[in-house]
Order: C-alpha cells, then sequence, then structure tokens
C-alpha cells in the first residue's frame, strides 16, 4: 500500500534530498531554505539577548505522519537528543490507524497575580475587590489590538493566603485572553496598570505583578485511539502491548520518581516544536509540571486506557491536556528567522491551532516512549543513534561519524574513549 503522508520516508533521503522535499511540500523559497542552514544572523543574535559572543546551532528535524483533526501536519522540530523525531513520527503512524488526534483548546487565557500586603482583614479587601471588578478589568484591558482580535481583560479573581512565612497576603488574579500572544509582556503590563488601583480599593500594599506559568486557563487537549492489533510486534501480540502501555501509565500515575520521567518524554516533543516555533520552552515546561501537580501530587500528564470486548482488548486510547502558552505573534517567534519558516511548514496556525498541535506531538512521544520502554527497551534503538553523537564528540568528521559509530555499536561499546581510539586508527589507515 502506498503511504499517502506527506514527505513520508524523508528518513530514507539525504539531507539535501530532504530540503529540497520540503521546499516543495511547503513552498519554501531559495531564501526560506538558506535560513535555514543560516539561522540568526551575528547582528539578530546581538538584539535577542545581552553580552552576545556567539550563535548556537541545533538540528532542525521534521516529524511525519501527523494526522491531526483529519488534516495532514508536518511538525518542525529543534532538539538534540536522538530518537525524538523518530519516535514522534513512529507513533504518529500508528495513531493513523485509528483515525489520527482529535485536538481542541480553551480561550487562550492567561493568569496575571499581584500580590498584596498589609491586609487587616482579607475577606473584606477581597469584597472590595469584588464590587470594584468592573472598573478594574476596564482597567486592566489595555491592548487595543488585543481587543480587536476578540481578547482583553476576562475577569478578577481573589486568592486569599493567611497563612504564608511573610505572613496574610491576597492574591488578585487578573484573567486576560491573549489571543495568539504568548502574553508575557500583556499580562505582566496588565498586572503593572492595576496594582495602584488595587492599593487604592484594599488600602494594602502591593509588592509582586507578574504572570504566572501555572496558565492552567490556557489548555491544549490531544486524545487518539489506537487499534490493538495496530500495535502487534514481532515477539509480542497487539493487545500485549496496549496492556503493557497501560501498566506503564499506571506505574506513572503512581509514583512520582517514574511520572517525572513519563513527562519528561512527553516534554521531548513539545518542548522540540516549542524551540522550532520560537516559543518560550522554560514557560512551558514551568506550566506543564506544575499541572502535573495540580492535585496535590505530582502525577502523569497522559492518561491511558484500554477497551475490551468479550474479553480481548481491542483499543488503546490516549489522552493528555495541558497547559500551553504558546504565541504565533511577537517575541522570536517573529524575530527568529528560522521560527518562521517553521510557522510556514505548520501552514501558519494560530496559537490555538500551535498549541493542539504540539499536545498531539506530546501524546505521540509518550506512546513512542512507553512502546518501547514496555517492549525491546530503547537501548538498542536509542544506542544506535547516540552511538553517532559519542562519534562526533570524539572527533570524526564525514563518512567516519557513521562508521565508528557502527563500530561502537558492533562491540557493544559506546564510549567516547573508544571512538577515540577508532578515530585515531581509521585516520591513520
Ligand atoms: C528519554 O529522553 C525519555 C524517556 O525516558 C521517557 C520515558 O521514560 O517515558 C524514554
Amino acid at each position: 500500500m502506498n503511504d499517502p503522508t506527506p514527505l513520508a520516508g524523508l528518513y530514507k533521503q539525504s539531507y539535501s534530498q530532504r530540503q529540497s522535499l520540503l521546499a516543495e511540500y511547503a513552498n519554501l523559497t531559495d531564501g526560506e531554505l538558506a535560513l535555514l542552514e543560516a539561522g540568526l544572523t551575528p547582528e539578530q543574535a546581538d538584539m535577542m539577548i545581552e553580552n552576545v559572543a556567539g550563535r548556537y546551532a541545533l538540528p532542525f528535524g521534521l516529524a511525519t505522519n501527523f494526522l491531526i483533526n483529519q488534516q495532514e501536519v508536518v511538525v518542525p522540530m529543534v532538539v538534540e537528543e536522538p530518537s525524538i523525531v523518530a519516535g514522534a513520527s513512529f507513533a504518529a503512524k500508528l495513531a493513523r490507524t485509528g483515525g489520527g488526534f482529535k485536538t481542541s483548546s480553551s480561550d487562550p487565557v492567561m493568569i496575571g497575580q499581584v500580590q498584596v500586603l498589609d491586609l487587616p482583614d482579607l475577606d473584606e479587601a477581597v469584597a472590595k475587590l469584588r464590587s470594584a471588578e468592573a472598573d478594574l478589568l476596564a482597567k486592566a484591558d489595555h491592548d487595543p489590538i488585543i481587543r480587536k482580535f476578540g481578547g482583553g481583560a476576562r475577569g478578577i479573581e481573589c486568592r486569599p493566603l493567611p497563612d504564608t512565612p511573610a505572613g496574610p497576603m491576597l492574591i488578585v488574579h487578573i484573567l486576560y485572553d491573549c489571543r495568539d500572544a504568548m502574553g508575557a509582556n500583556t499580562v505582566n503590563t496588565a498586572a503593572e496598570i492595576i496594582a495602584p488601583m488595587i492599593e487604592q480599593i484594599t488600602g494594602g500594599r502591593v509588592n509582586l505583578r507578574i504572570i504566572s506559568n501555572l496558565a492552567d486557563r490556557r489548555t491544549a487537549r490531544a486524545e487518539c485511539i489506537i487499534p490493538a492489533k495496530a500495535l502487534a510486534r514481532a515477539e509480542f501480540s497487539g493487545s500485549q502491548v496496549a496492556r503493557s502501555i497501560f501498566e506503564a501509565w499506571a506505574f506513572a500515575v503512581a509514583d512520582p520518581y517514574r511520572a517525572a520521567t513519563h513527562n519528561k518524554g512527553i516534554m521531548n516533543g513539545i518542548d522540540a516544536v516549542v524551540m522550532a516555533t520560537g516559543n518560550d520552552w522554560r514557560a512551558v515546561e514551568a506550566g506543564a509540571h506544575a499541572y502535573a501537580a495540580r492535585d496535590g501530587r505530582y502525577t502523569s500528564l497522559t492518561e491511558w486506557s484500554l477497551v475490551e470486548e468479550m474479553g480481548e482488548i481491542t483499543q488503546l486510547k490516549g489522552v493528555l491536556e495541558i497547559p500551553l502558552a504558546v504565541g504565533t505573534v511577537g517575541g522570536a517567534t517573529k524575530a527568529h528567522p528560522i521560527a518562521r519558516v517553521a510557522m510556514k511548514i505548520l501552514g501558519n496556525p494560530d496559537a490555538q491551532n500551535l498549541a493542539e498541535i504540539m499536545v498531539a506531538v506530546g501524546l505521540a512521544q509518550n506512546f513512542a516512549a512507553i512502546r518501547a520502554l514496555g517492549t525491546e527497551g530503547i537501548q538498542r534503538g536509542h544506542m544506535r543513534l547516540h552511538a553517532r553523537q559519542v562519534a562526533l564528540a570524539a572527533g570524526a568528521q564525514g563518512s567516519l561519524v557513521q562508521e565508528i559509530a557502527d563500530q561502537l555499536v558492533a562491540e557493544g561499546v559506546i564510549r567516547e574513549d573508544r571512538a577515540k581510539e577508532l578515530l585515531a586508527k581509521y585516520s591513520n589507515s
């Protein structure tokens, strides 16, 4: 059967063939392809942060096979770890057998926090703020462009904290629909603007005014259903693989030591798309892990379940829902030339659609990891790819990289000292 997915079999092509296929697929101009090679100019880098003394490149890969809400998506991923792009592409291929990923997202509502101290009565301050909510919202609604696109200030919430190391305090949340902006600047500005008014209304003293990265009002959700028969591997039946994935998930639900690694696997995929699109991966990481502990105990971000018919496992169902504060306007999304190309490859989605692509990749990545862990383990495949990095680290170049990597794998010794010995041997022969 011919595979209908765009750019299928990309892994069999050379670097330059991949570039030509990508250019054709995404209508990239020669200039845009050149940007993928060149990345940031020194001048652009110098404008981005302080004390710039160089530029740092990472591989830009493409995950294939993603069918998301019946749309074909080729996903740019920027990451240094081998197996991530291959794992996501493989998982997406299996997910297609059950119709791909279904995704949805909340409105892009972010939270700004204002910390109010020196209040003699927290309840009284809350009551005063509640009755001034309309005025506070009108004041906070400072961005006409965001308003024009349907966003803006949405609500005020009060969180009394009667018992902190610094005594009682009241935290005021300003909820702000940021539309396609990631929102840090917008929300921080809103929090700063309303702070004096909050002081006036409550008689308290404001200290911090800052966004919360626990963006639990801005979530994206993906689900997939994989028929058990698509999971069969040489030594394992499909239902055995489905069960081992379910058991792996149950381990992460019950044990924070495992959940941290399980969730790291999810973020392997999400961060790579966050990076490719110039978004703030520290914000996304912070939000995801805080969300994983939202019920007071750190646990799995995904949910896997089995569907049984007449005592037989027939399907595996996966769901991932997480906060995803990502934008498509402003910041590095627009300033980084490669991020702009990545967005074009994705079909220039809006912020909600981008978050939905990311959450589908996260679910795929988790599936790929726990499927491998629950069957042959990850080391066999991983070490083959890792061997190339070891050969590179030892100083190998050109065809010697693969030659030395193959030899390291054959010897079962994937270490830099051995790669150096082989390099010296091959270079002298
Ligand atoms: C490695 O980067 C990620 C995994 O450890 C994730 C997991 O254990 O689920 C393979």
